[in-house]
């Protein structure tokens, strides 16, 4: 079935999907005000209690450093940063949602939080590297550049079969048969989704070519997540079935001014991050 038709579909139930938690929608808000505070992003994020129970844990987890000295937002602000309060904000808000067992992908439980985090981390490192004013965007597009895989599931599914047989018969990967069996696949539909997180356009855009970044007219941060999410998966922290045949495109490391070193240290800074923080939320 040609899908315009399955999107609308998705789209006119946009209202059930699981929606980002608003403290993150408003904690942005309060950034991009010049006048506000510290105290204010503490403010917000206060204002959601399951949400400060899990920054906390984070926060005081052995890779943030704050060993259990820490046990408010405001004294986490201060002594993290803003930069990084909003990091652990928005691994908080994401670690419900990216948590679940999606069968139509063959991802158990636990197992997208983690390659999300792992392509976050390794996001970021790159973009240290190269753009260090891009790092909190890249982690943050790394986080939720699979989210469209929550929603597909449930359709992928219902089909699950002539999924399994467009691999087996060697028709091409699991992404190919997104785009060949549903019409779009899990990128272009989170991307478009984005708006409905409140998730700002550039993100959008490198969710959206995260497996090839070609068409993305030279995007850098498009470029980054796309290397992080290969190297993720070549060093098997990848999230079911769209690992398969996927190498880390030459162009983009030239791009990026990556030599073929840096990526086995970048994951290897990656796996200890996975290890610290992993067991926190
Ligand atoms: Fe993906
Ligand atoms: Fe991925």
């Amino acid at each position: 079935m040609a899908d315009n038709t399955l999107k609308e579909r998705i789209f006119r139930t946009l209202k059930d999907l699981p929606p980002m938690p608003e403290v993150a929608r408003r904690a942005r808000v309060v950034l991009s005000n010049p006048n506000s505070s510290f105290s204010d992003l503490a403010d917000v994020i206060e204002s959601d209690q399951g949400i400060v129970t899990r920054v906390l844990k984070m926060a005081n987890s052995s890779f943030y450093g704050l060993s259990g000295n820490v046990s408010t937002i405001q004294r986490a602000s201060m002594v993290l940063g803003v930069k990084t309060l909003m990091e652990l904000l928005g691994m908080a808000c994401s670690s419900e949602i990216m948590s679940g067992t999606l069968d139509g992908y063959d991802i158990a439980a636990g197992d997208l939080w983690k390659h999300s985090l792992a392509v976050a981390s390794a996001s970021k490192m790159i973009a240290r590297r190269i753009r260090p004013e891009m790092e909190q965007d890249a982690f943050s597009a790394g986080i939720i550049h699979d989210a469209g895989k929550i929603i597909l599931n449930p359709y992928i599914l219902e089909k699950k079969s002539e999924f399994q047989s467009h691999v087996r018969m060697g028709k091409g990967s699991f992404l190919s048969a997104e785009k060949a069996i549903l019409g779009f696949d899990h990128a272009e539909l989170a991307s478009e989704v984005c708006e409905h997180w409140n998730i700002p356009e550039h993100i959008a855009l490198s969710i959206r070519y995260h497996h090839d970044p070609s068409p993305s007219n030279h995007d850098i941060l498009t470029y980054i997540i796309h290397v992080a999410d290969a190297a993720a998966i070549m060093s098997g922290i990848g999230a079911g079935m769209d690992g398969m045949l996927y190498p880390i495109n030459e162009q983009a490391m030239d791009f990026l001014s990556l030599k073929s070193d840096d990526i086995p240290e970048i994951m290897a800074e990656t796996a200890v991050y996975i290890e610290k923080t992993i067991q926190q939320l």
